[in-house]
């Protein structure tokens, strides 16, 4: 018999699950929060150049609502970038209450026409903000954790959602918030930590959740070659270049980061210079580059582009409701909109506050769940056998090569036949939308088609489906 449902489940401990259990806990609830590893393994504890947000003297939340539409190449969802630009300052502002210790300058990232990036120590924003909500959660007395706790599957009975499946068993809730973060490490060359293969896409699709813009895998374009490690796009906001092998400069380094990220990979090889930038403000950014041997005093930095940032992900409103009653999700799991079809540098961690919140206040408004709900039984799904998805090595190479920087259609035919759900959905999205549109860039349609301005949804059982989002 499953114990007492908490008043909310949150999955995830990122900067998404972190904010919607310390938002929900100051307004009494008592809130459980899983992990699939340890707590602080999340993209959030590994953010870098910042969190965007409308806080400088020359700035409004209109002029970022603009550069945020401009990235998002005319697929922005309107009502959710107002939402992210109008209510950011304010959230940025908490932190810097609760002792996020900020630098004291704005950092300038690519498509933002505002040095508007709150950081620390120029790149370790992440770093910062997880200890400081993690501090916080663990001193909270609504709040508990349970690391290593993987969750397998979504407990739904009669169409609402009552809760999570881990193998220590179900855990009931009133509400669940899935802020189970991205799947950029589906693809072998990643920003993001290996866990991060989109189980909660993979969960909520099995449910009947709907799923969205999955097409949309946003590469970064600077990451050490051979390794995991990002070299922040603030590098560029204070002056790096980037070289081809004639120590030539071929971009725009400010550019939107698609346009970037395309133009190393048609160079095949690219370097990037530090030599100009004040590397003093980057302190920790600039020991790990030479624990890695290299020296950026000397030397210009290989880099290459490695996927980093899914746009999307379930299907939720502005308040991270989904289409299963009892189930949110925020942060990088949730598709709102929001990005469009390129994500505006620092605009996640942002996301992450601002809609982790929101998810969080509209979660406490659910009804109270049975008091113990009775288990269906073993063989009726779907908890019928649910296994922990892995990403093998092999699999993590496909997709890679498969629904890269470039698509093409054949390779992404094969990769919608993968037997795993998020790789297949990745393939099905990919090559359903025959244009090519900020992050999805298609070898055999190069250009912005007007028919396909809309969001692509996918419901279990049903073909996809061009949405309009207002
Ligand atoms: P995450 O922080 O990824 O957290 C996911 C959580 O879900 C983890 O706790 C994980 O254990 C848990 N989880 C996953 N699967 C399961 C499961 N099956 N069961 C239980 N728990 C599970 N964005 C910015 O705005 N600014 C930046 O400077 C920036 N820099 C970045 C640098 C790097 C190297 C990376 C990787 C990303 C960066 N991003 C940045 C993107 C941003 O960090 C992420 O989009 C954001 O932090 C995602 O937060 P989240 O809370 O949604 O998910
Ligand atoms: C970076 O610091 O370059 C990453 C910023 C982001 O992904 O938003």
């Amino acid at each position: 018999m499953p114990e007492a449902p908490c008043d909310l489940l949150v999955v995830g401990a990122g900067a998404a699950g972190l904010t919607a259990a310390l938002t929900a806990a100051a307004r009494g609830a008592r809130v459980l929060v899983l992990t699939k590893g340890h707590a602080p393994d999340s993209s959030s504890m590994h953010a870098q150049g910042g969190i965007a947000g409308a806080v400088g003297d020359d700035d409004t939340a209109a002029l970022h609502a603009v550069d945020t539409e401009r990235a998002g190449r005319e697929l922005c969802r309107p009502s959710a970038v107002k939402v992210l630009t109008e209510e950011g300052p304010e959230r940025v502002r908490e932190l810097i209450a609760m002792g996020v210790p900020f630098d004291p300058e704005l950092s300038l990232e690519g498509g933002h026409s505002r040095r508007r990036v709150s950081s620390v120590e120029g790149a370790a924003t992440g770093w910062a903000v997880t200890s400081v909500l993690g501090r916080l959660a663990g001193r909270t007395e609504g709040i508990a954790t349970r690391e290593a706790t993987n969750a397998l599957a979504l407990w739904t009975d009669g169409g609402r959602c009552l809760g999570v499946l881990t193998p220590d068993g179900p855990i009931a809730a009133r509400a669940t918030i899935l802020a189970m973060g991205g799947a950029a490490a589906l693809w072998a060359r990643s920003t993001n930590p290996e866990g991060q293969i989109g189980d909660g896409i993979a969960i909520a699709y099995a449910a009947g959740a709907a799923v969205a813009d999955l097409e949309f895998m946003q590469f970064h374009p600077t990451v050490l070659a051979g390794s995991r490690l990002l070299l922040t796009e603030a590098l560029r906001g204070d002056g790096a270049t980037l070289l081809d092998e004639n120590g030539e400069r071929f971009v725009d380094e400010l550019a939107p980061r698609d346009e970037v990220a395309r133009a190393i990979v048609r160079k095949g090889r690219a370097w990037l210079d530090l030599r100009s930038v004040d590397r003093s403000r980057f302190p920790g950014l600039m020991a790990e580059i030479e624990k890695a041997g290299f020296d950026p005093a000397t030397e210009p930095i290989p880099v290459s582009p490695a996927a980093h940032y899914t746009i999307g992900g379930v299907v939720t409103d502005l308040v991270g409701r989904t289409d299963i009653p009892g189930l949110f999700a925020a942060g990088e799991s949730a598709a709102t909109g929001v990005h469009g079809a390129n994500r505006l540098a620092s605009n996640s961690l942002l996301e992450c506050l601002v809609f982790g919140r929101r998810a969080a206040l509209a979660a406490l408004d659910e009804p109270a769940a049975p008091a113990r709900p009775e288990m269906p039984p073993p063989e009726r799904p779907p908890l019928a056998p649910v296994r922990e998805r892995t990403a093998s090595r092999k699999l993590r190479g496909q997709v890679w090569r498969e629904a890269g920087v470039m698509r093409d259609p054949a390779d992404l035919s094969d990769l919608a036949r993968s037997p795993d759900v998020v790789a297949s959905l990745v393939g099905r999205f990919a090559l359903a939308r025959s244009e090519s549109r900020g992050v999805h860039y298609r070898i055999d349609a190069p250009t912005v088609d007007p028919g396909f301005e809309g969001h692509f949804v996918l419901r279990l059982g049903q073909e996809l489906k061009l949405e309009h989002w207002t």
